[in-house]
């Protein structure tokens, strides 16, 4: 499973890439808001700077909400750096022109999926990789992991090539429940990426060695 970054935060998306097992990055407009990065220029700058950082593929989101405005907009992303991914609204010009791209050659990521329907259009519009929000799923008392299975499922059953990239992951478990249903990638903040290294057992076993280790030296 590829370990995507959810986060326009420059420190974190270096952290995750330094541990040397970050396959990408994910942004949406509020993540780009939250680190008070505004305007067209110095939106398209930051996403430069984030491909600078990772070696994987970089999810940049359009803000039109009609078809030439974003074929328009998703041109100009994808014309800024090789590893960007056109993100693009689960609407019905957001399909249209999902099939646009994928028809060029331009990767996208279709986002805010909530519905196995909205996955299998998602397919069939050539998506590279579309987005469930598992997180905000759970939030209002629906399993967001028994749709990412429902989907693993349909696009199984079909040889579908569009990659599930699990977002909206919340945390460790959302991580580890993804991998084990199949999800071709999770998107998480950097603490869901960090916290699968914790275990109480490898802390106390690594100061036991060390202290066993200072004792015959
Ligand atoms: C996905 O691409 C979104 O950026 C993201 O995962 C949304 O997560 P949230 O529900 O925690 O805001």
């Amino acid at each position: 499973m590829k370990f995507f970054i959810d986060t326009a935060n420059l420190d974190e998306i270096a952290e995750a890439q330094a541990l040397g097992v970050l396959d990408g990055v994910t942004t949406n407009p509020s993540l780009m808001a939250k680190e008070g990065i505004t305007g067209s220029d110095n939106i398209l700058a930051h996403y430069k700077r984030i491909c600078e950082i990772v070696e994987g593929d970089v999810s940049a989101e359009v803000i039109s909400t009609d078809f030439e405005g974003m074929v328009k907009e998703g041109e100009a992303l994808a014309a800024l750096h090789p590893q960007i991914v056109v993100k693009l609204p689960m609407i019905a010009d957001g399909v249209k022109a999902c099939k646009y791209f994928s028809d060029k050659g331009i990767k996208t990521n279709v986002t805010l999926i909530f519905s196995s329907g909205q996955a299998l259009l998602a397919a069939k519009a050539g998506a590279t990789y579309m987005s469930p929000f598992l997180g905000r799923l759970d939030d209002i008392s629906t399993d967001g992991l028994q749709l990412i299975a429902e989907i693993r499922q349909i696009y199984d059953n079909y040889g579908f090539e569009t990659q599930i990239l699990s977002a909206s992951v919340r945390n460790t478990m959302h991580v580890i429940n993804c991998a084990k249903i199949g999800s071709d990638v999770m998107t998480g903040p950097l603490s869901s990426i960090t916290g699968l290294l914790k275990h109480p057992l490898t802390v106390s076993g690594l100061a036991k060695f060390l202290e066993d280790y200072k004792k015959g030296n």
